[in-house]
This record gives C-alpha cells, structure tokens and sequence, in this order.
C-alpha cells in the first residue's frame, strides 16, 4: 500500500553552514587546512585551540571578511556573502574607552545599522526590538547607560544583545569569556545557552577552556597547526586524538569531571622554531 501523496515525512533538517575542503592562507602562512564541517540548526559548538591555530579566521571566513584559498562554505545553501543577515557576531577583543558617548540601547542598535542595506526599520519598531533584545539578555537596566563605564561582564552581555538584534540562526562568538571572572563567565555561558534554546540558534563560541562549557556545548571543534577535529568532547579530547592533530605526543587527563590537556615542552619551541603554525 502507498502512503497518499500529499503525506509526507519530515525529512533531516537541511544543514546551516557547510564546509568543504577550506583552505585559507594569508601572506606566505596556511592558516586553515584543507578544513570541512557540516553545523546543524540550533547546534551549541566550542571552538578551541592555542594561539594563532585560526579560530578567529575560521569565523571570519564565514562572515565573508576573509577569503578561503581553496574549497567551498555554503550557508543555508547560499554562498558566503558578507552582511548576511543570518549570522551575528561579536568580535575579539574589544574594549571601550571609558569615555565613549554611546548608552547601551545605541550600541545594541549598531547591530541593526550593518546588513539592512540602508532599509532603516521605522524608529518605533527599531526601538522595541532593541529593548526587546536586551531584555532577552538581562541588560534592559543598561540601556541608557554609558557603554564605556560598564563592566566587562556588562559590555559582553551587550555585544551579545548587538549580535542578536538582527535575529540571526548563526551566533558567532570570538572568546566571549576573556577578561571575565568565574561567575560573569558562567552567566554568559549560561545566557547563551539559554538564547540558543530559546531561539533554536546556532553557536560557535571560541575560548580558550573547554570546562566552562562541557555540558552545554553538542560538539567541540578543536583546531591546531591549521587543522581541526570537530566532534562531542568524549572523542575529541582524547590523548590520541589531539596527539595526532599536534603531531606531538599530547595527553589529557580528567580530575573531577574536568579535562587538562598536557602539551609536551618542543610545542613551544616547534612553533618559534617554524614561524609559521603548520
Ligand atoms: N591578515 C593576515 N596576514 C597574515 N597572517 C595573518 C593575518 N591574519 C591572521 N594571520 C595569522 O593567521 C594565524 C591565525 O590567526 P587567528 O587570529 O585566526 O588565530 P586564533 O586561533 O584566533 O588565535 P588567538 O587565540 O590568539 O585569538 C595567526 O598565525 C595569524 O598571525
Ligand atoms: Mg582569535
């Protein structure tokens, strides 16, 4: 018997972002090889890695600011194209000068201003998405007040409201957690989680330690010498795992639920020595 044909099964979710094959090199360094990946919708994926290994670059390619060498990133099917309005992004170190002229609701606004192609939403709908949105992330208190006079914790919690505000499916985070103590780390981490949830949104949050984010994030994608490994935690950071992406003996160990990974001493020198991160 034949199911009638207007019945139909819901099928997998199409994919939000895939990568094929990337290759990007800037000057005379190969700072991503040969790298693909396939995130789904509503996927919550730490991005980690030493210094230099080209997690800020990886993002960057999908932004559209920087051009892949070799290989193919199609994003809801589309090809990369700066201002897509389906990805929000909060850069690497940013800090204000203490004087800066600018409150919280105008900062969270410049979020709006950047892909709309000059269509300005009416001021009445622009100023109630912006509230809306710094409610969503427990800064409503903070929108007349002076960016530059907030705390660290206060200001990545309005980079995030200025990422969202254009209601993207992509949230892409360039360490959110550097310069915030323990607890400001955990309520990030945690108001992330919970936009994610909220708003089936995907992350990519680049830090630097994978414990804060162990039982929130599905998938770890750890990047070193331009080459990465994405996957859950449990077969990612594995001692033979990251041994083979180092291309050095490396070894990782639990201590009460959270994970060290022990580099060996010739990584320090293998990456002076080279100049270039292989
Ligand atoms: N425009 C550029 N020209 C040449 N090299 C570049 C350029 N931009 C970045 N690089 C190099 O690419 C490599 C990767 O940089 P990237 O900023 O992606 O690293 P990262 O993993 O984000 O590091 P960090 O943890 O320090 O933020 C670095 O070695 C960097 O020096
Ligand atoms: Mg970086």
């Amino acid at each position: 018997m034949t199911a009638p044909s207007t019945q139909r099964t819901a099928g997998p979710p199409a994919p939000l972002v895939e990568i094929q094959q990337v290759t990007v090199q800037l000057g005379t360094r190969t700072v991503l090889r040969d790298i693909s990946a396939t995130i789904w919708p509503g996927e919550f994926i730490g991005i980690i890695g030493p210094n230099g290994a080209g997690k800020s670059t990886l993002l960057r390619i999908l932004l559209g600011l920087v051009r892949p060498t070799a290989g193919e990133i199609r994003i809801l099917g589309s090809p990369v194209r700066r201002g897509n309005p389906h990805l929000g992004y909060c850069p690497q170190h940013r800090s204000f000068d203490r004087d800066l002229p600018i409150t919280g609701r105008e900062f969270v606004g410049l979020g709006l201003d950047g892909h709309r192609w000059g269509i300005r939403l009416p001021d009445a709908r622009r100023d109630a998405r912006i509230m809306a949105v710094l409610e969503a992330v427990g800064a409503g208190h903070l929108a007349d007040a002076p960016l530059g006079q907030l705390s660290g914790g206060e200001q990545q919690r309005l980079a995030i409201a200025q990422a969202l505000v254009g209601d993207p499916s992509l949230l892409l985070l360039d360490e959110p957690l550097a310069s915030l103590d323990v607890r400001s780390q955990g309520e990030i981490i945690e108001l992330v989680d919970r936009l994610r949830r909220e708003r089936a949104l995907a992350v990519l949050f680049v830090t630097h330690g994978i414990n804060p984010l162990l039982g929130v994030i599905d998938r770890v994608w750890y990047l070193a010498r331009g080459h990465a490994v994405i996957g859950p935690v449990s077969e990612v950071i594995r001692s033979d795992v990251l041994s083979q992406l180092y291309g050095l003996p490396v070894e990782v160990f639990e201590i009460q639920g959270r994970l060290f990974v022990s580099l060996p001493d010739e990584w320090a020198h293998h990456q002076h020595r080279d100049g270039v991160r292989r």
